[in-house]
């Protein structure tokens, strides 16, 4: 049985999570996909620090870029996070070499996703992302290849395990707004920048994301309507609880006479509908399709409810699966209009 070399940079919450599933899963994973999966290099920058995992035997690199062209991986993970580079240059140096990247950074594909999927579409490098969206729920695989037969004509849900968490802990514990976060910081669900999770960044990255998969649209986190949960206090949590409501902060995609309207921002929900009663770090994505109707609900953010989504997604390079990057050639891609928003 031959290995799969993995190169992995960042070895953060996540990325000790992917090491840790892999050893744990090693022979059932080998049994499912016909190969060893082994983390033979990693990049990260401090080499000192305990991560309560054992690096010994692994190539050790300061650049990401450098592990990217490492000539003896298999597949470049990437769990650095941030747009821009470095993470984007080693994600470019890997896919040039025709190289399969697994990334969980919505934030890199929100912004850069088109060229990205074009240059893994020139070199048949794979460019994998179920963990870029809604942690542990498989939505990206379910949009993008289960759900190929139906036209979607909306999906929306809650993206953002910080911002749930924090709406929870305010409504149930009348907790203050800057303790949840501390604590949804400790936990490992905030981005490095928070402000990324409360101002609604990061789920109008994952919205941006869904949408293209949804609609066949070109990844475009500018055409979104973003609102965050910053400006919501105690009171309005609790007023909205007295009316009947749970505040959550949606996004919302959805087909229109217009073109695709897509919108973040905290919503009203009614007590009794299913999605108020999505508590804590949990996500929820609802698809309104021709064919099927369906609501995924799990873990959105942490490091086991991640690494289950990179190592979903190294299983898939193991089997040598390939397929567009966003489900179509990048060609036949929409632009992203940002619709008028109407009422709902
Ligand atoms: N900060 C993100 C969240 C992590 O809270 O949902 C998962 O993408």
């Amino acid at each position: 049985m031959s290995d799969l070399k993995v190169g992995l940079a960042g070895l953060g919450t996540v990325g000790a999570a992917v090491i840790r599933m892999l050893e744990r899963r090693a022979g059932d994973l080998a049994a499912r996909t016909g190969r060893n999966l082994k983390v033979v290099a990693v990049a990260a920058r401090d080499r000192t620090r305990d991560r309560g995992i054992d690096l010994s035997g692994m190539r050790w690199y300061e650049d990401p870029v450098a592990l990217a062209r490492d000539p003896d991986i298999d597949v470049f993970v990437e769990l650095m996070g941030g747009a821009d580079d470095p993470a984007k240059a080693a994600v470019l140096a890997a896919l040039d070499l025709g190289r399969p990247v697994v990334t969980a950074n919505k934030a890199l594909l929100a912004k850069w996703g088109v060229m990205l999927a074009e240059r893994a579409e020139a070199t048949g490098a794979g460019l994998h992302f179920e963990a870029a969206v809604a942690g542990g729920i498989p939505i990206v695989k379910t949009l993008r290849e289960s759900l190929a037969g139906n036209v979607v004509e909306r999906v929306s849900g809650i993206l953002n395990g910080t911002c749930n968490y924090i709406l929870t802990r305010m409504a149930d514990e009348k907790l203050a707004f800057d303790t949840c976060l501390a604590e949804a910081q400790r936990l490992g669900y905030a981005e490095a920048d928070p402000t990324f999770d409360i101002d609604g960044f990061d789920t109008a990255h994952k919205l941006a994301i869904l949408t293209s998969l949804a609609f066949g649209t070109r990844v475009d986190a500018d055409a979104i309507y973003v609102e965050g949960i910053r400006q919501l206090t105690l009171e309005d949590i609790e007023a909205a609880d007295d009316l009947g409501y749970k505040v959550k902060l949606l996004g919302v995609a959805l087909r229109t006479e217009t073109g695709i309207e897509q919108r973040v921002h905290p919503t009203m929900v009614p007590k009794h509908w299913p999605i108020a009663q999505v508590s804590g770090v949990t996500n929820a994505v609802a698809l309104d399709a021709d064919a099927v109707d369906l609501t995924l609900v799990g873990p959105g953010a942490g490091g086991d409810a991640t690494a289950s989504a990179v190592v979903g997604d190294l299983a898939d390079v193991a089997r040598g699966v390939k397929g567009f990057v966003f489900g179509l050639p990048v060609a036949t891609l929409m632009k992203a209009e940002r619709a008028p928003m109407q009422r709902h």
